[in-house]
């Protein structure tokens, strides 16, 4: 671990007072004793049976009340990375590899898929499910810091549902080192203003809370300016103005004052060099103080 890494592992678990803005008073206590789960392994390895009835709801039960992004979805989004079959591709956080049989539709060829995840639980489910992976080849565990791959590996990343668990300074300058020049990174993540009277976000908010689940809100505005300051470029960007629309892939194209998720797809262009960035991601989204 380095210095700049050692921050991040000052505070593994705090007192924290909140109070919601007045409409959601009634929604959550005051005060909580937070645990940062924040790369912890052992929380990952117990989540994983919880994730995959989650995604076997979100891709059977269009009814389902908190649905995640079903495989329909995850492919619409996942073909944008135009992945090529003499490429590289690193699936951050990858679970149990439930990309790999789409990335198989769409690349054809199989060598170039790479997944990492801090739980190695999910490796051994997505072994177990697509026989043609193996931990050590093509399935890596991952120490929450460094990515375990050289400067300028990847050409194409995709970060799908990951991002808002982790330390986001840290990962998004570790996801752009291992990226190639002209590189795609598709990533998705949590907005820190999100409307008033989303009630169901701020719901999803205090019950990640009580349960310990890591839970970062970026300040879109500043990481995005940050990046185009050092020459990555925004090809494409989806806002979700409403927890639940992205499940249902409803997005507008313009960022919007207010909204609840984000998906980009990045790309590292000409001229980008590594930097550390300045605060973006926040605990708390902007509902509570
Ligand atoms: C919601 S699941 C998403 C899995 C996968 N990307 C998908 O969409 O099917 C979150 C995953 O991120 C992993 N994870 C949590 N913290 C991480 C971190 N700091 N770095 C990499 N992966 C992490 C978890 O173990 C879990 O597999």
């Amino acid at each position: 671990m380095n210095e700049r890494q050692g921050k991040f592992f000052e505070n593994k678990s705090f007192t924290d007072k909140f109070v919601l803005t007045p409409q959601f008073a009634g929604v959550g206590s005051r005060e909580v004793v937070m645990t940062d789960n924040t790369n912890n392994k052992e929380f990952w390895n117990e989540y994983v049976k919880y994730f995959e009835n989650k995604i076997e709801e979100a891709n059977n039960d269009t009814d389902a009340k908190d649905k995640t992004a079903s495989d329909k979805v995850y492919s619409e989004y996942y073909k944008k990375l135009a992945v090529g079959s003499e490429e590289k591709l690193l699936d951050f956080g990858c679970g149990f590899g439930r990309l790999y049989p789409i990335y198989k539709e769409y690349t054809g060829m199989c060598n170039g898929y790479y997944g990492i995840d801090v739980s190695e639980r999910e490796l051994e489910l997505a072994e177990k499910k697509y026989t043609d992976l193996k931990i050590g080849k093509s399935l890596f565990e991952y120490d929450g810091m460094s990515i375990p791959f050289q400067d300028d590996y990847f050409d194409k990343i995709i970060c799908w549902g990951v991002f808002d668990a982790c330390y986001q300074e840290m990962v998004i300058r570790e996801l752009l080192r291992v990226l190639k020049l002209n590189g795609l990174l598709l990533i998705t993540g949590k907005n820190n203003n999100y409307f008033d009277d989303d009630e169901a976000a701020v719901i999803a908010e205090v019950n990640a809370r009580k349960k310990g689940h890591p839970n970062y809100f970026t300040d879109v505005d500043c990481l995005v300016r940050q990046l185009l300051e050092h020459n990555a470029s925004l090809v494409e960007e989806y806002y979700f103005l409403r927890r639940g629309d992205s499940p249902k892939n409803q997005a507008v194209y313009k960022m919007p004052e207010k909204f609840y998720e984000w998906t980009f797809l990045i790309e590292k262009t000409e001229g980008y060099k590594d930097f550390e960035y300045q605060k973006f991601s926040n605990k708390f989204s902007k509902h509570f103080r």
